[in-house]
């Protein structure tokens, strides 16, 4: 599908609640699953990928119903074996989820996924799984996942990469195996799980950089989902350089582990207000308060990169408006996401003039005044496409593939034309 993208001429004002959050939604549904007995989810996800976590749950025996904004998840916290491949779409977050759950069962599994999921690499999650006993085949370190039964063990694992997906998948199975598992990476990466699993009632402990658990049973919950800050990132960068803009974005999580984007914008030298701090669930929610603003450019790296790892093509479009130059390091992994997302951001800003070069594990982006009236492409990759959308707003555009958008946020085109009458 292709979409078109006018210039917004008057500025973006108004108020907008973010939708849920989908780290957080494709926890809640599997960890119900884990749990005996009724969990009350509020505010569950519409986007596609959690979608997918639900579908497989229930094809593991989870019984699903919505009530009004609730989502009511049964279980008797055995899983069943399935009958069916489980098919992941487009989510890696399902993928590497499922496989350390899947792991630790008492039956075999296969999961797969769409093409662009298919060319993921799942080595990270299958050698640690198998030092825990677990015996998975696959292809070439790709999905498919053949993951047949077995009885795990705990391990220490020191991860290479700082990865929430790597290190849920080994915490998970680590629910099923014995004796204690532990976890440590180079820097904290998102720990939905760790909270999550606490609230259920996991024996699950954090020190640093180190996570341990051990076999447990969890209880089943009421949780409320925050809004998502990788959604609000788009509405927070829209909001900053659309000129003449004033915004408030309510119920956005604001978890430390995800708020990167908040402290590069902040030295950047945006103005950003956080209003009604609370807490919901065991996650800080706030509400934002975002005006146009100047920005200057800035040096992001190392241990910042996994709390804003999903929001790097979106500051990439917000430095090509910052005063001098913005350098991006030690982000190489986001080559392994949806698409190479360094060279897919870099190559479609060059289309619209932006000043951008690509480099081994990054880019480097100058103030650039964008063109309009050229066509860019997602390469089928949801937060490519909403964030040509937000250079779209500075300059029209029009973006092939638009329709990947609603992978994550099937409210994006719809929530961004009322802000922009
Ligand atoms: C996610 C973790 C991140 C992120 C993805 C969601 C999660 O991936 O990019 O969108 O929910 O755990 P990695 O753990 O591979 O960095």
């Amino acid at each position: 599908m292709k979409k078109t993208v006018q210039q917004a001429k008057n500025g973006l004002k108004g108020e907008i609640t973010i939708p849920s959050d989908k780290s957080i939604s494709h926890r809640a549904a599997i960890f119900a699953t884990l749990a005996r007995g009724k969990s009350v989810i509020k505010n569950f996800s519409n986007g596609q990928d959690p979608k997918s976590s639900l579908e497989i749950c229930k094809v593991l025996g989870a019984e699903v119903e919505f009530q009004q904004n609730r989502l009511i998840i049964k279980s008797d916290g055995v899983l069943k074996a399935p009958k069916k491949v489980l098919y992941c779409g487009n989510s890696g977050t399902t993928m590497r989820l499922m496989a350390g759950v899947l792991a630790g069962q008492n039956f075999n599994s296969v999961l797969t996924g769409d093409e662009s999921l298919s060319n993921r690499p799942m080595g990270r999650i299958i050698e640690p799984l198998s030092l825990m006993g677990a015996e998975i085949k696959s292809n070439n370190n790709k999905a498919p996942l053949e993951i047949y039964k077995s009885e795990l063990r705990g391990i220490e694992y020191k991860s290479p990469i700082a990865s929430a997906q790597v290190k849920s998948a080994i915490l998970l199975a680590g629910l099923f195996a014995d004796g204690k598992t532990s976890f440590t990476e180079e820097f904290l990466s998102r720990n939905h799980t760790e909270l999550m699993l606490k609230y259920m009632g996991a024996k699950i402990e954090t020190y640093g950089l180190t996570t341990t658990v051990q076999k447990s049973i969890l209880n089943p919950s009421e949780f409320e989902i925050a809004g998502d800050i990788s959604s609000a990132a788009y509405f927070i960068a829209a909001g900053l350089i659309v000129p003449n803009s004033d915004l408030i974005l309510k119920n956005v999580g604001l978890n430390p582990t995800r708020t990167g984007i908040l402290e590069v914008l902040r030295q950047m030298g945006a103005d950003i207000e956080v209003l009604d701090e609370r807490v919901v669930s065991n996650e800080v929610v706030g509400d934002l308060r975002v005006k146009s603003s100047n920005l200057k450019g800035c040096e992001i790296k190392g241990e910042i990169i996994p709390k804003l790892i999903d929001e790097i093509p979106i500051i990439a479009v917000l430095a090509t408006q910052a005063e001098g130059q913005t350098v991006i390091k030690d982000a190489g992994d986001l080559r392994n996401k949806e698409s190479d997302r360094i060279k897919t951001t870099v190559s479609q800003l060059k289309k619209l003039g932006a000043d951008i070069e690509e480099t081994k594990d990054g880019m480097i982006i100058r103030q650039s005044k964008l063109q309009g009236g050229v066509e860019v492409e997602t390469f089928s990759d949801h937060r490519l496409a909403m964030s040509l959308y937000v250079a779209g707003l500075l300059c029209g555009c029009t973006i092939d593939g638009f329709e990947w958008a609603g992978i994550s946020f099937p409210e994006f085109d719809g929530m961004f034309s009322r802000l922009n009458p």
